[in-house]
């Protein structure tokens, strides 16, 4: 009998279980009876052989169920070979498990820094398949990630909400979207929640701009306006400084979120009420949406057929409407980011929103 393990490791998502359902039931019907290792809390699990036999009823129920059945952790890529506290090492344990239970193949699903590690795993000898994982659908190579969609359903709802008090209460409004290096989130939320700013870490702002646009809508009448940013955006002028000095600038950040600070500085020189909303971590919560539910199945099936072809090393990936596969080589250490010519953040200028640039 074929025997499988698989972790979900980093930040979590919504559909991290719809994801492992996909497998698991494209495993089953594939191969018919299987063995799958569930290794709990990510890498962590795999380097202390801390497992779960799954059985096929384990992942019957889970396909709308927020969160991962296995748990998560963050292992950085850049430690892998620190050992633990207690001195264990990472890639050797991890190796010696997958050897131990003699299995045919490891299923990774996570975000850059754990496909990293899978590639390493599989530069070590191990058969990987590794599935995209992030709220931040930033990984290279895929033009979705699984969790996004629902990510920016939440954000968007976020925005909904704040709408109308900041309508009702003539207020200006910055809402936090999770993003430090990249600003899918921001973009998509922003633009569906009707933002009249948008701030992404790839566009740094002028905050001249940004106040321009709330005295433009004041004078239309538009006694509100909404601010959506980044946990990443950055004013122009730290933006500009070498890295050394721009890392030590927002080291010193008197906030501990970029939220508050656009707000003082527009509170600087505005006479009404500025506020500050971050939905957080909530952004990551929750039941998957349609959407995630739908592409969560796919990668699913795609991984089960890639093992079932032996076909190891890959990362499954959703490019131009198709699923497809790419060897996780290529994706390792590269970021997507939102180009600032994209066409949707073109559409967007068309229609008055503005990046405060
Ligand atoms: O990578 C996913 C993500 O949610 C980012 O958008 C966010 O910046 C970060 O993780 C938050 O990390 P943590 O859960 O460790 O606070």
């Amino acid at each position: 009998m074929k025997k499988f393990g698989i972790l979900t490791s980093g930040g979590d998502c919504q559909a991290l279980n719809a994801t492992m359902r996909g497998v698991a039931k494209g495993l089953e019907n594939l191969f018919g009876n299987v063995d799958i290792y569930g290794f709990m809390d990510g890498y962590k699990g795999l380097v202390y052989g801390n497992y779960k036999k799954m059985k096929p009823m384990d992942f019957s129920g889970i396909l709308s169920k927020g969160g991962t059945i296995l748990g998560t952790s963050r292992v950085p890529f850049k430690e892998l070979d620190t050992p633990f506290e207690d001195g264990t090492e990472k890639v050797p344990n991890m190796i010696k498990t997958y050897k131990k239970l003699d299995l045919d193949c490891l299923i990774v699903l996570g975000g850059n820094g754990s496909q990293k590690t899978a590639n390493r795993l599989y530069e070590e000898g191990l058969n990987v398949v590794g599935l995209p994982k992030t709220i931040d659908n930033d990984i290279w190579g895929t033009d979705m990630t699984f969790g996004f969609y629902s990510a920016v359903d939440v954000a968007t709802h976020a925005i909904d909400c704040i709408y109308t008090t900041a309508e009702s209460h003539s207020r200006v409004f910055v809402v936090e979207t999770m993003g430090h290096k990249v600003g899918w989130i921001t973009l998509y939320a922003g633009v569906s929640g009707g933002a009249d700013v948008i701030l992404l870490p790839e566009i740094p702002y002028d905050i001249k701009k940004v106040r321009k646009t709330i005295d433009k809508r004041m004078k239309q009448g538009k006694k509100f306006t909404i601010i959506v940013a980044a946990e990443g955006a950055i004013p122009k002028e730290v933006a500009k400084l070498p890295k050394k000095e721009r890392k030590a600038v927002l080291a010193e950040r008197k906030y501990p979120s970029v939220a508050y600070e656009i707000a003082e500085k527009i509170a600087e020189d505005f006479t009404g009420d500025v506020r500050v909303a971050i939905p957080g971590h909530t952004q990551r919560g929750g039941a998957p949406g349609a959407y995630d539910r739908i592409i969560s199945s796919r990668f699913g099936a795609k991984a089960a057929e890639l093992i079932k072809d032996e076909d190891f090393g890959k990362l499954v990936v959703y490019k131009n409407g198709q699923i497809d596969a790419i060897p996780l080589a290529e994706t390792a250490g590269k970021l997507k980011y939102v180009d600032p010519e994209c066409q949707l953040i073109q559409e967007a200028k068309t229609l008055g929103i503005s990046f405060g640039d």
